[in-house]
């Protein structure tokens, strides 16, 4: 007999106490990702609503684009931002390019890779999914006899894995992929930004990503970009909805993308001249984007990578100082953030516990197989700063002694400082 037992809900507040103003404790989020916004992305996003079909409007939308091909290293004309959070970006662009049956092959490196995956099966695809232990990557020679044998139309790969925090070489895969005829779609969630992604140098077909990592946004829009091959495979699945069909409409040859809500092809309708109705704009989370784009190029992007670069050293120069381990093949680590194995005899979330309580420091936890015996530090977007990082250390370092972790008080903040100063002789 199956259950029909619904997830349990504590009773919630007294509605007097919900009354209360928001007053949270300022918290600095170091883990994984969300991190903290930069100020200047909570300005704009303060800014008044317009209309989505104002002109003002319009034109910041056609901004927002041209921002995002630049972060992108891209001259894809369909790059824009998506109402939803990254995994929407993921699905639609699955559910829209790829038509039940067709063949997925899904390079799957940790828990994302398994969502990529069950995206794809949900979609309705034929997946096939080649697997690299946790903590490593791939090399493109697996992915070649992958696609040799299973002759994909599409390849989909992460370019950071949050869960395993290695980061996968994509230079040449592009060129790979479509040697053999298939498409790539890359989920840069978590790396871009923090890391190069140049689009068009590696011949990526759909990228998709999220504010609330590198960006330094919250999360609620996904950064996206199509090659032409990419958007003439989903158009061609064009059909309007009924009440919106123009005059003279002909439908795509294509079958009808199964979702309303993501069919990217009526997305890219809306973003084009045509500017057809769709779903109401999320405006806020607009500006949002546009703002956490326009951060991003006006430092530069090398600059971006090189100051993520830098935390990066940082923070393993600092755990290895306080005779921690990182995880996994640190020559493929993210950059934006760091795996470090729980020691034995730490009690991982009471620690984690008291960093937020005594320190009002966020790190990570982590899932499935490494659940319990790793913790993730971020250290990314507006957070990749000297200060955070040191700030976060010289906690850990201060719950670690109070655990009983045996170490060189001072050792880990003194190596991350001194791989800071490295950086500046
Ligand atoms: C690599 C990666 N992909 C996809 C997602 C899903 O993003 P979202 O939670 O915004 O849907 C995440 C979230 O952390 C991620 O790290």
């Amino acid at each position: 007999m199956s259950s029909t037992l619904l997830p349990s809900l504590s009773p919630l507040p007294n509605p007097v106490s919900a009354m209360d103003e928001l007053h949270f404790a300022p918290r600095l989020l170091m883990g994984p990702g969300p991190i903290n916004a930069d100020p200047r992305v909570l300005k704009a996003m303060s800014s008044q609503l317009l209309g989505q079909f104002d002109p003002q409007f319009r034109r910041m939308m056609r901004e927002t684009m041209a921002l995002y091909r630049a972060f992108f290293e891209t001259h894809n004309d369909w790059t824009l931002v998506l109402d939803g959070t990254a995994r929407s970006a993921i699905e639609m662009v699955m559910l829209s390019a790829i038509e039940p049956g067709e063949k997925v092959l899904v390079c799957s490196f940790g828990r994302f890779g398994q969502l990529l995956n069950e995206i794809a099966q949900r979609c309705g695809a034929n997946v096939h999914v080649v697997q690299a232990p946790w903590g490593t990557v791939f090399d493109l020679g697996q992915i070649e006899a992958a696609i040799q044998s299973f002759s994909p139309k599409l390849v989909a790969i992460c370019q950071g894995d949050t869960s395993t925090t290695m980061l996968q070489p994509l230079d040449g895969l592009g060129a790979l992929c479509h040697r053999y005829g298939a498409m790539l779609q890359v989920d840069a969630t978590a790396s871009c930004g923090g890391t190069p992604l140049p689009v068009d140098a590696w011949a990526i077909d759909a990228v998709t990503a999220g504010l609330q990592k590198c960006l330094a946004g919250p999360s609620g829009v996904a950064p996206i970009t199509l090659s032409d091959e990419m958007a003439r495979t989903i158009y061609r699945r064009r059909h309007i909805e009924d009440g919106l069909q123009p005059a003279g409409y002909v439908p795509g040859a294509g079958k009808r993308i199964a979702s309303n809500y993501m069919d990217m092809a009526m997305i890219m309708d809306y973003w084009s001249d045509a500017g057809l109705n769709h779903h109401t704009e999320a405006t806020t989370m607009l500006y949002g984007a546009r703002e956490c784009a326009r951060i991003f190029v006006q430092e530069g992007l090398p600059q971006a990578y090189a100051r993520h670069a830098a935390a990066s050293r940082a923070v393993v120069a600092g755990v290895q100082g306080m005779n921690l381990k990182p995880y996994g093949d640190i020559s493929n680590k993210m950059p934006n953030v760091t795996g470090v194995y729980i020691p034995d005899g730490i009690n991982g979330d009471k620690l984690r516990a008291a960093l937020l309580n005594d320190f009002n420091i966020e790190i990570g936890t982590s899932f499935g197989p490494l659940a319990g015996k790793v913790w993730r530090i971020g250290a990314m977007g507006y957070n990749a700063r000297p200060d955070c990082v040191l700030q976060t250390l010289a906690a850990l370092e201060i719950v670690l002694a109070a655990e009983g972790h045996r170490f060189t008080r001072g050792a880990g903040v003194d190596a991350a400082y001194q791989a800071y100063k490295g950086e500046h002789t």
